[in-house]
């Protein structure tokens, strides 16, 4: 293997990385954040937050940055006034760069848009006139569920502007999960498109928005975008075409003021239950850390950089950095409809060099896929623009990030490891390009202005080169404000764990390693990680078992090469479930049968028919064990079994091939 360029410390065994990796001379000078950065939020941190907020265009100033007392509830620039969709489309044009690029759209079969800000500015306009016409105003909710389209962007200011929520439900998502996030969050109206283009063919998606809403009573109207002119369904009453409602519009629509605490979106995302918890994010706090880390964290330069974040929208990396903060910045950035393999393995490098991209932001469950695809596809390519890459979404393993560096950043770029969540609103625990010597694994520290600490089960801060919890101890601006509609289950889930010290609890193991950096080690609650994904082993089984045939269900996340983790579940059938019962057909009806309650992304990987589940004597289902034997390691300890001859059964079951 060649050596890259500013590896300090070499050593081939990637089992043991230590090997860290300073940022280029070059890069370092010209880098908009410096080590300063740390030092001046180190000696205050809110007057820290107060210039990082002035990155925005206020209406009306706030008269206190933080306002902490009825924790943990925050309010951040009390009194503040400001229209997050202006910021985000028309003061970039007023400051006389209408005519640069905001978005390089690009579709899968090969289409193309180029949306400069002026250009966006008229689309959101129109957009928010449109919605107006429909009855859409202040605080009211619109579900948006479509691919990547520039409608979705538009979709989404326009209602920033407006002051309505959206709640983007992804694409991929059923509609059964569309219809409980349309019904939890009593949306108005739901955009949708006629269909996407997915993996060289159209597929249909208006077709879920119809089986959603024959049982959702809030929803007035659904707003049909035309993507694929594939036959959709038609209720008169209550559809109408983007085409005929948005683009008659006026392209002039002035913004209103909005209180900085303002409701911005709700963003569903996987909890320990079945239930999904609709996370809420407020306006000017949000903004500003979008803003801010956008802007410290890729290194942008708005007047040279092509940015690109594969992320989907139905995301929260897609709301923050595609939509947000990417846009508060006034960058130019590249959105790709389709599959990273439509036409080919090497579509995103063809779309690399096409525009010149010089920030990629992936998911390592993706880098993993380019490598088994193998490196001589990349090598076809011109990425010599690249000049920052970085990853979010699970822990990015040695290999894969070295992979990265070495074939795609040509053994020179920097890489940023990006932690945070969809109710941090931001990133949290990152490098900075030009600052930090970057060690493969590791997410390393805290952002300036942020913070972040590992402690042990009471709450103590553990050690160099100890593990524990991770927890974020002081509020920041991008903070979830609630769950919608459930404060109680807001306290419960995230303060109540470390209520004494008042800490956030983010359900992720960490660890310091002896220099202090943080390594994420995953989820320690029954949240899998599958290709980045949230998903709840408990909705996963909720979905099994509302299937007729199936009694009882346990589901695991199993470790995976590509995805990260893997859905393994273990069912137990109701007798008589037919001559076919544990046989092929009756696997694959379960998998789609879960892909219909959820969506193809919970299909499980592989499903393993059981006669009993390992329990303890009070009931509860003991998940480590079964992920033993989905691991294929020995079966831990089962002395706290109510029978302990379960696990061999099980594992006598796995072997003969389920
Ligand atoms: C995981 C995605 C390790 C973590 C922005 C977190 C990560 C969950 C990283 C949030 C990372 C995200 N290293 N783990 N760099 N980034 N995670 O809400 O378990 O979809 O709690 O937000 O992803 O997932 P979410």
């Amino acid at each position: 293997m060649s050596q890259p360029d500013g590896q300090s410390n070499t050593l081939d065994n990637l089992l043991e990385e230590n090997r860290t990796f300073p940022p280029a001379a070059d890069f370092a000078a010209q880098a908009n954040a410096t080590a300063e950065l740390h030092d001046r939020a180190a000696e205050d941190r809110l007057g820290f937050w107060a210039e990082q907020a002035r990155r925005l265009q206020w209406d009306s100033d706030w008269d206190q940055v933080l306002d902490w007392s009825n924790a943990p509830f925050a309010k951040w620039f009390v009194g503040g006034r400001l229209n997050v969709a202006h910021n985000c489309v028309d003061r970039h044009v007023e400051a006389g760069n209408g005519d640069r690029v905001a978005i390089y759209w690009e579709g899968e079969p090969g289409d193309s848009r180029r949306i400069t800000y002026s250009e966006l500015r008229d689309e959101v306009s129109r957009t928010a006139n449109a919605l107006t016409e429909l009855g859409v105003g202040s605080g009211d909710r619109v579900a948006i569920y479509l691919p990547m389209l520039p409608e979705a962007v538009f979709a989404m200011l326009a209602c920033a502007r407006l002051g309505a929520l959206h709640s983007v439900v992804f694409g991929g998502f059923s509609s059964e999960a569309l219809r409980s996030r349309i019904n939890d969050a009593e949306a108005k109206v739901v955009i949708t498109c006629d269909g996407q283009f997915r993996r060289g063919s159209a597929a249909p998606l208006k077709a879920n928005v119809d089986e959603a809403v024959t049982d959702t009573p809030s929803v007035e109207h659904v707003l049909v975008v035309r993507r694929t002119a594939s036959e959709v369904g038609w209720d008169a009453d209550r559809d109408l075409w983007w085409h005929d409602v948005v683009d008659r519009q006026s392209a002039t629509h002035t913004p209103e003021s909005f209180d900085s605490e303002h409701p911005l979106f709700i963003l569903y995302t996987s909890g320990t239950t079945g239930k999904p918890k609709g996370i809420l994010h407020t306006s000017g706090g949000y903004l500003t850390q979008a803003a801010y880390t956008h802007n410290a964290v890729f290194d942008l330069k708005p007047e040279s950089d092509v940015y690109w974040c594969t992320a989907d929208i139905g995301w929260v990396t897609g709301h923050t950095y595609i939509v947000y903060g990417p846009l508060a910045n006034g960058a130019s950035q590249v959105i790709y409809e389709g599959t990273p393999n439509s036409p080919h393995e090497g579509r995103h490098w063809e779309i690399v060099q096409k525009y010149g991209v010089t920030t990629y932001y992936t998911a390592p469950t993706l880098i993993r896929t380019f490598m088994k695809w193998g490196a001589e596809i990349p090598a076809q390519y011109d990425l010599s623009t690249l000049r920052v890459l970085g990853t979010v979404g699970e822990p990015i393993n040695p290999e894969a990030w070295t992979w990265f560096r070495e074939h795609i950043g040509s053994g020179r770029t920097p890489i940023v490891d990006t932690w945070w969540q969809t109710e941090t609103g931001g990133i949290m625990i990152s490098p900075l390009p030009g600052v930090t010597s970057a060690k493969p694994g590791s997410a390393q520290q805290p952002l300036p202005g942020l913070s972040a600490t590992v402690v042990d089960e009471s709450g103590t801060p553990v050690g160099r080169g100890e593990g524990g919890l991770l927890v974020l101890d002081k509020p920041w601006p991008g903070m979830l404000r609630g769950i919608w509609g459930d404060d109680q289950r807001f306290r419960d889930t995230y303060w109540a764990r470390f209520a004494e010290q008042g800490y956030y609890f983010a359900g992720d193991g960490a660890k310091y390693d002896s220099d202090g950096d943080i390594w994420l080690l995953g989820r320690v609650d029954d949240v899998m990680n599958v290709s980045g994904h949230r998903i709840s082993t408990t909705e996963v089984e909720s979905a099994l078992v509302s299937h007729p045939t199936v009694a009882e269900a346990a589901v695991v996340g199993a470790e995976d090469a590509t995805t990260g983790q893997g859905i393994v579940a273990f069912v137990i059938l109701r007798g008589g479930s037919g001559e076919d019962a544990g046989g092929d057909t009756a696997i694959s009806t379960l998998r789609e049968h879960v892909a219909h309650e959820i969506g193809p992304i919970a299909k499980p990987r592989q499903i393993m028919v059981v006669s009993e589940l390992p329990k303890t004597r009070s009931g509860k289902i003991m998940r480590r064990l079964l992920r033993d034997v989905a691991e294929n390691r020995q079966v831990g300890d089962v002395s706290t079994l109510a029978d302990s001859s379960v696990m061999d059964q099980i594992s006598a079951g796995m072997k003969s091939g389920g």
